[in-house]
């Protein structure tokens, strides 16, 4: 396993390009499942999660492939229905190929995802959707296999928002016969991403980025080429980053109109970032100062830049509450931050973070994606050498994050565990 070493203490300056969203590439990868001819996508980051999903597609039966930025899925042929648990659990997202198999193929099995570090991440609000579209599921020995004789429109509310269980209804609805509506769906710009990816294709939706869509099902859609959006969550992590180490970067392809709460927040705590013709400018600006902030579905603060945001709170000056609405589990970065001489206290979904002047470099362990990136720009500004380990969490989502920052001025290297 790969790991970080880290000198702290260098303010990054230059300019760095936000790659494609993995959360907006991962359902659309998923969509070419729907298609009856090639697709070509364009700003597809080089991750992990990416090369999981592209396999993944193969095992079902097309053929796709990467080749620098670009990836190309045509159908051959049957399709395979099963998604194996080797994969589906290196890769939650795989459970976004139930939707898309049931649509074109009438059945699919899937292995159950199972949890992950941040919570136990069910996909019951999935399979309960599907059901009012005329699909049916047993768990068999670890699988979800599901069944229809078709898919049909059908009106449904979702209890709670679920990114992932919008995205998966909105691939079943594009081929089912007649009209869906999903109420209190998910309004995430991956989402929007998506279904303008499927609107690309031929697909009938409207009132995406809204919390209702309706989708009026058609009969076959057909490849395109299509760009994947900037990911706005790596965006964030590179504001972070510039606004611990004191730094000025300068963010080409940055998705601004995706981040007003992000952008909305980091000002509140002094952050100064002006939206330039060729780029977002962002520095430090004066003393920062931490604010209270709560994670809830967009337009709302993101919960993926929880962990960074919090890691920015422990150099600000005073004090603040970060509450987690989202996962019932995502503060495992805290523990690592302590180790860094981080003052933070938690209690049930409630974090209190109390500034202190400087972190101390030291060895510490990622334990999922956006803890470990929160660990990295920790050790941007800590004082002395921060070793983060089992970096393969950061690989899934982060593409090439230790170039980027070494072409900004970091002193930060990857070695072998
Ligand atoms: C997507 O996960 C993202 N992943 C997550 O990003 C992101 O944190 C999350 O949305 C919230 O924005 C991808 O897009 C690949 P949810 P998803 O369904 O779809 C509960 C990252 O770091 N729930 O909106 O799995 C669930 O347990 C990752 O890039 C149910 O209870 O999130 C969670 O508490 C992490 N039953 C909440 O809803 C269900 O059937 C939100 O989950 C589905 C979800």
């Amino acid at each position: 396993m790969d790991k970080l070493i880290i000198e702290g203490g260098l303010p990054l300056r230059g300019r760095v390009r936000v790659s494609g969203s993995k959360n907006a590439a991962l359902p659309i990868l998923f969509a070419s499942i729907l298609l009856d001819s090639p697709v070509t996508y364009t700003n597809v980051p080089n991750l992990r999660d990416i090369h999981t999903t592209l396999k993944l597609l193969n095992i079902l039966g097309l053929e796709a492939g990467f080749e620098s930025g670009a990836a190309e899925v045509k159908p051959a042929g049957q399709l395979n229905p099963e998604a194996p648990y080797d994969l589906v659990k290196t890769m939650r997202a795989s459970v976004l190929c139930l939707g898309p198999l049931l649509a074109r193929l009438g059945e699919a099995r899937v292995a159950l995802p199972g949890g992950c570090a941040i919570g136990a991440r069910p996909v019951n609000l999935h399979l309960t959707a599907l059901e009012k579209m005329g699909a049916r599921f047993d768990l068999d020995s670890g699988y979800i296999e599901g069944k229809t004789s078709g898919l049909h429109g059908a009106k449904i509310v979702f209890d709670q928002v679920t990114v992932g269980g919008t995205e998966n209804l909105l691939m079943a609805a594009a081929l089912a016969k007649g009209e869906t509506i999903l109420e209190n769906a998910a309004r995430e710009p991956e989402v929007v991403d998506l279904a303008n990816f499927l609107i690309a294709c031929g697909a009938k939706i409207t009132g995406h980025g809204t919390p209702v869509i309706r989708i009026e099902g058609v009969e076959s859609l057909s490849g395109c080429r299509y760009p994947i959006m900037s990911d706005r969550i790596e965006a964030g992590t590179y504001l972070v980053a510039a606004a611990m180490t004191g730094g000025e970067l300068t963010l080409e392809n940055c998705p601004c109109e995706a981040m007003d709460a992000v952008f909305s927040k980091l000002r509140e705590m002094g952050v100064v970032i002006d939206e330039a013709p060729d780029g977002l400018v962002v520095r430090r600006g004066g003393e920062l100062k931490c604010m209270d902030v709560t994670t809830i579905p967009y337009p709302g603060f993101p919960t993926d830049m929880q962990a960074q945001i919090m890691a920015l709170m422990c150099v600000s000056s005073g004090a603040g509450t970060i509450r987690e609405t989202i996962f019932e589990n995502r503060f495992m970065h805290v523990q690592e931050l302590m180790r860094m001489g981080a003052d933070i206290k938690v209690s049930s979904q409630s974090a209190f973070v109390r500034g202190v002047t400087r972190l101390t470099g030291a060895p510490v362990m990622a334990s999922d994606l956006r803890a470990s990136a929160s660990l990295v720009v920790a050790g941007l500004t800590a004082h002395g050498v921060t070793e983060v380990q089992r970096i393969y969490h950061l690989d899934r989502g982060y593409e090439a994050m230790e170039v980027k920052l070494q072409a900004l001025g970091a002193r930060i290297k990857r070695a072998k565990e």
